[in-house]
This record gives C-alpha cells, structure tokens and sequence, in this order.
C-alpha cells in the first residue's frame, strides 16, 4: 500500500495559501477544513476561498465539511471542481441522498465521523460512499493531541471496507504526525491529513515524504 498524504490548509498561512500550496508539490491531495461556527466552534473558510483555491491549484482538493446542514451547502463544493467532498454523518439530514449527489455530480463522496460516532450503524451506507474519515481529534481546530481511543473503530472499519471489496479509501484527520501515523497505517488506514505536522516542519514537502514513507511501511 502506498499511503496518501493529504496536508491540511488549516495550518498553512491564510495570507499566503497559493505560496503554501507550492511549498507541498509532493502531496497527493489538499485538505480544506471548512469550519461554520454552528457545527464545530470554529469559523475558517467557504466556497469563494474554496473557488480561489482551484483557480491556482491542479492538485486534488479533499473538501471537509464542518458544518450544520451539509445537504444543503456541499453541492456546491463540487460544482466549485473539489474533487472528494466530505461530509459529518452527525450533521447530514439524508447522507445517502448527498453521497448519490455528490457522486452524479462527478465528486468523490465522503463520510465522516466524529470520535464518539460509531461505525456500526453505518455498516449498509458504505457502498454508496469512496472515503470514510474517521476523525483522530475533536473536530474544529488543529495541533490537537491525536485520540489513541479511536484506533479500534479504525480496525473495525477496515474489517467492514474489506468485507465490502471495490476501493473505499479509509481516512483520518487529526494529530497525525511521526509519531502516530504507523499506528494508523498499521489499523488499517491509507489516506491521511496532516496540518501542523507537516507545515510546522522546516521543510514541508520532505514532511509529507516521511510521512509516506512510515505510512507505507507500516502497512505491510
Ligand atoms: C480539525 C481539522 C483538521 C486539522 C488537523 O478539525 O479537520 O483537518 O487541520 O490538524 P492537525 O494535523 O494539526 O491535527
Ligand atoms: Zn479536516
């Protein structure tokens, strides 16, 4: 398996995000938090920031959506050209009518799930959606201490994705760094975010390698 660092922009400069973009050509997607205020404490970016973004990028963008209401809003990230758009299972009204959306709109459909959310529930769901995130730290901020207590539902929701077949990529999102990304890799996971890790580190894109590299690793 050959893991896919995603960076998130949360951590980058929000002066500067073309100049961050381009500290980072080796990463295989660009993680966008946006935040409402409502669903998380929290308020960062919408879709004029999201538009900008792809206006000076070709590199895929991986949308999370933070938000109250996601039926309504996410849509319109994939009309805006963000190639996977996730959104919270807590806050989605009707998550298998916005995944059927999001996909005939030509996006990658995402789910995600907050630490205390568990899988089970959304064992049947899983056919309809190409990623599962399942959130490391409390959604809303980042630099937070990555939640060990999420590794078992990581395994169980390999062991589902697997029963499954097809390619249903297995995300997290939050305190991922050196330290605990073989953790990661080794439950079950291929795609991972990484903000203060990587744009705290002096070289970012030697960052985003390292991390593959461990990832990779450690999955086999
Ligand atoms: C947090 C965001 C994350 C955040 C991760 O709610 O969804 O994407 O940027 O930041 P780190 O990697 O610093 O935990
Ligand atoms: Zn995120």
């Amino acid at each position: 398996m050959t893991a896919r660092i995603m960076p998130s922009l949360l951590s980058a400069d929000f002066a500067n995000l073309q100049a961050a973009i381009e500290t980072i050509p080796g990463a295989d997607a660009l993680h966008v938090d946006v935040m409402d205020y409502h669903f998380v404490p929290n308020l960062t970016l919408g879709l004029p920031v999201v538009e900008a973004i792809r206006a000076v990028t070709p590199a895929m963008l991986d949308v999370h959506l933070m938000i109250s209401d996601p039926d309504r809003w996410a849509p319109a990230y994939a009309e805006a050209g963000a190639e996977s758009v996730t959104f919270h299972v807590e806050a989605a009204a009707a998550p298998v009518r916005l995944a059927r959306e999001l996909r005939h709109q030509g996006a990658r459909a995402a789910m995600a799930l907050k630490p205390a959310t568990p899988i089970e529930p959304y064992a049947d769901l899983l056919p309809e959606l190409d990623m599962v995130l399942i959130m490391t730290v409390e959604p809303g901020f980042g630099g937070q201490r990555f939640l060990d207590l999420c590794l078992p539902k990581i395994e169980r929701t390999r062991a589902l994705l697997d029963r499954l077949g097809g390619d249903v990529w297995l995300q997290v999102d939050g305190g991922v760094s050196v330290e605990t990304i073989e953790r990661c890799a080794a439950a079950g996971v291929d795609s991972f975010v990484a903000g203060s890790s990587v744009f705290g580190a002096e070289d970012p894109d030697a960052m985003v390698t390292e991390l593959r590299r461990l990832a990779s690793a450690a999955a086999s």
